[in-house]
This record gives C-alpha cells, structure tokens and sequence, in this order.
C-alpha cells in the first residue's frame, strides 16, 4: 500500500463518512458509516477504518482518497492530529494485508488497496502518515511470520527472517547456537530444544539509536517455534494454532528494526530464544530438574509449560547489557485467554506504580492490555519441591492462577535484572477475531504497544 499526499488528480474512490451502521458505494464514493458520531472512541474509529478498507478491498478497489478534514471532524476532539493520522495510517496498512504468500495468485493478482491519496493535510501530518505506515508494516512482518506453518517456521528461519528484516538498518543480529549457548550454561532453553532436531538459536536484535553510553530496553520475546507440548503432548486440537507460539519473538524482533527504521533516538535489544518444543525420546520428562543459566534449577512438572523455562535463561542474559527496564511478551498461557477472553493480554509488572501509564500506553497504542498482580500472597506458586523453582505452581490446584503464575516464575528470574519488569501474556491477542476488522491469522500485536514504550518509556 503506497501513500500519496495532497495530490487531487488521482482517480480513486473516496471515502465519504456518514451517518449510520453500513459501508456502501454511492456512484463514485465509498460511504462509511460510522454509526452514533458521539460514541466514536478511538477504539471504534481504529475498527471503522479497517472496515472500510477491507469493505473497498472485497469490492476489487484498488486505490481509495480521504479528505483529512473529514477525518477529522468525525475523530474525538482529544486525539492530537499526528497522533490521528498515525493511527489512521496503521489502521489502513494492517488491514491490507493478507496471509497470501502460500496461496496461488488468482487472474489479476490477490485484491489488496494499492494507493491511498490523502488530501488536506500539513507536512507534520504526512509525516505522522508515513510513520503510521511503516508501524503498519512492522505489524503486518510480525502477523507474515507468526502465520508461517510450523514445518517452515524454525529457530534458524525465524534467525534469518530476522537478519534479513534488519538489511539495510543500522540494526545488527546476530545469535548464540547450542555450542554458545552450552558454554554459557543455558541449561532451561537447551533442556526445552532437546527432543527437537531443530538446532534452537538465541536471536539478538541491536540498536543503538541514543548510543553506547545510554542503558537500553530490552525486549525479551518467547520464540516456540512449535509447540507440541512436549512429552505431554497437546490433545490434536490444542495444537493447530501452535506454529504461532513465536508471536511474542516476532514482535520484540520486528519493533527493534522499526526503532531503528524510525531513526529513534534509543537504545532497543531484542532477545528472542527460539526452540521447538518436541516430543521424543530424548525430550525432558516431567521431573526433570534443569539448570538454568542464573544457577537456579527448574523442576519440569509440566511438558508443555516450556515458554516461562526458555525466558528464563533469555531473562538472566538481558543482565549483561545493564537494561534500563525489560518487557517480555509471550503466548505463555491458555489461562490468559480464560481470564481475559480474546479482547485484551494480560500485563504484570514488578513496579506497581507502573501498571496506570503502562495502561495507558496499550490503550493509545490499540494494543489492549489488563493488569494482573505478583503479589507475595502468591511466591507459594514458585515454591519447588525436588528443584528451585517448578515450571507450573505448586499452590493448591496447578490450574488456580495460571497467568499469574507464569509471571511469578518469571519473576523470580527478573529479580536479578534489578531494574523494572513488564510481563505480557498475550496468548488472548496471538490471533485476530471477527470484530477486529484484520485478516484471520496473527494478529502482530503488541507491536505497537512496545514501539511506545520504547519512545515514550514510563516515569
Ligand atoms: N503456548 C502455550 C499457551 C497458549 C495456548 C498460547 C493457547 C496461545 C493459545 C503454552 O506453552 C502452554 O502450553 N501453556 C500451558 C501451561 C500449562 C501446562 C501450565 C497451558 O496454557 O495449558
Ligand atoms: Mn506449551
Ligand atoms: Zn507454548
């Protein structure tokens, strides 16, 4: 999708918002209604304009106009222009894309908008344009890797996805193998990519926008390039979607090489340990006690608890670059989506007076999040009995708690870090729903979510 700015003679639909619930053409225009003008929020108008643009992209049109003012009028008054042309720009962007790479192009190509014309607008509104594009197309890099099948998607596809993404940045890649990272005491990611083939790889992403001096956020991101469950295999349909279980990995990649797309002024590591999590007969067994690079050993009680075991190790080599603070975010639990259903991932935080501005952050960004606690209450979750710490709680019922228990085991290897931790869950937003106006498949979140922190950061 390309943008053109304050250019009339293109010949291409126009947007016209109207009143009322429907999309429809109307001669030459397309006319979007937008329902009740007062009840337009920001989430509301993000999903408006998707709808237009899959409602012209169904309808075989391949270039739409929008008169900026028009937008405007019809936007809440609180939401800045740059920030408004941003997200109108995402908004068209994401839901232009499409999972097509594996399909057979029809006669005349896969339908998709070409061209946007934007009219009416200022410089410093084409620039936030040209940024919501690209953030748009960070976002759609993620859902194109996440929506890979898992047979293609491997640790070392997902490392040359990477090197390949960042050619041309000033981002540098590279990873640590099972020799570097055996040398290292790895022991968690090595002892989750034991039953697989797939050599697992430590993918680290660097930019540094504000320069060596100045410490870094560092974003950890849970790179399961599938996930069987281990020994204790997945009931068949618990798996289908499990190719996605590298969503978090994807994102932390794609927002450091957007970071440094953008030219920011900041400092981003990404760090993504990427495994496959097999079964096999030489794969870990529930009981097996694994050391992990901290020195803390893990007691497995569950197979297919794997992501939180891999973070581990990823949580304690953040240490080396002195992070300023550290997000992980991973697919970690089917309790997330129990909890919170499809809508929102959940967020914990070591740091509580963070949780209002991060929640404020995730709502701006569309990225939606709701806050859970680590309170002290909970440390029994972490208690292990043979080991240090086991992988799924051993307070009361396993099953109590799951998401917060995931963050609690976490937690007790970002202690170390001594520096404030955010932890996502976002197996709730791995994928797109209906209402959300996208493609089915990944949904790329939150990659907006951490291009805002990493500008903005939280006081
Ligand atoms: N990758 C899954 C979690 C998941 C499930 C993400 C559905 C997205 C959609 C994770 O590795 C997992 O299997 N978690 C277990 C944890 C349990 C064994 C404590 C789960 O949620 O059942
Ligand atoms: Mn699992
Ligand atoms: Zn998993």
């Amino acid at each position: 999708m390309q943008f053109i700015f304050n250019d009339s003679n293109a010949p291409l639909r126009p947007l016209r918002f109207i009143e009322g619930p429907l999309c429809r053409f109307d001669g030459l225009s397309l006319l979007v209604g937008y329902g009740d003008k007062k009840a337009l929020t920001q989430r509301k108008l993000i999903v408006l304009l998707r709808k237009a643009t899959q409602f012209a992209k169904q309808n075989e049109v391949r270039g739409m106009s929008l008169d900026y003012k028009e937008l405007r009028a019809l936007a809440p008054k609180a939401l800045a222009d740059t920030d408004l042309a941003q997200l109108c720009a995402e908004a068209f962007v994401m839901a232009n894309y499409e999972p097509n790479t594996y399909k057979t192009a029809p006669k005349g190509g896969f339908r998709a908008i070409d061209t946007v014309a934007v009219h009416n607008i200022t410089a410093s509104i084409q620039k936030a344009f040209t940024k919501g594009q690209m953030v748009g197309e960070a976002v759609n890099a993620t859902r194109e890797l996440s929506n890979m099948p898992g047979g293609d998607m491997t640790p070392e596809l997902l490392l040359e996805a990477a090197v390949k993404a960042a050619e041309g940045t000033s981002a540098k890649v590279k990873a640590l193998g099972r020799a570097e990272m055996a040398q290292l005491g790895m022991g968690a990611i090595l002892g989750v990519a034991k039953g697989s083939p797939e050599e697992p790889q430590l993918i680290v992403v660097e930019y540094w926008g504000a320069g060596r001096g100045k410490k870094p956020t560092v974003l950890i991101g849970k790179g399961v390039t599938f996930d069987t469950g281990g020994l204790q295999i997945k009931p068949g349909d618990h798996m289908y979607e499990m190719h996605m279980d590298m969503s978090g990995g994807a994102a932390v990649i794609q927002t450091a090489i957007l970071a440094a797309r953008l030219g920011l002024k900041k400092n981003v590591v990404a760090i993504v340990p990427a495994v496959e999590n097999s079964p096999a007969q030489n794969a870990m067994r529930p009981g097996d006690i694994l050391k992990s690079m901290s020195g803390k050993t893990i007691e497995i009680l569950h197979t297919d608890a794997e992501g939180r075991v891999i973070l581990a190790d990823a949580l304690t080599y953040a240490k080396k670059y002195n992070p300023a603070s550290v997000i992980d975010v991973a697919t970690l639990t089917g309790a997330a989506l129990v909890a919170l259903g499809t809508v929102a991932s959940a967020i914990m935080c070591n740091k509580e007076s963070w949780t209002a501005p991060l929640m404020k952050l995730a709502e701006e960004s569309g990225d939606y999040m709701w806050p859970l606690p680590l309170w002290e209450e909970y440390d029994p979750m972490v208690k292990g009995t043979f080991g240090d710490v086991p992988n799924i709680s051993t307070m009361g019922n396993s099953r109590h708690g799951g998401v917060i228990a995931g963050g609690k085991f976490l937690e007790v290897f970002a202690k170390d870090l001594q520096c404030p931790w955010v932890h996502i869950d976002m197996a709730p937003r791995m994928t797109s729903t209906p209402e959300d106006n996208l493609a089915k498949g990944a949904a790329g979140n939150p990659v907006r979510f951490l291009l805002k922190f990493v500008e903005n950061g939280v006081k």
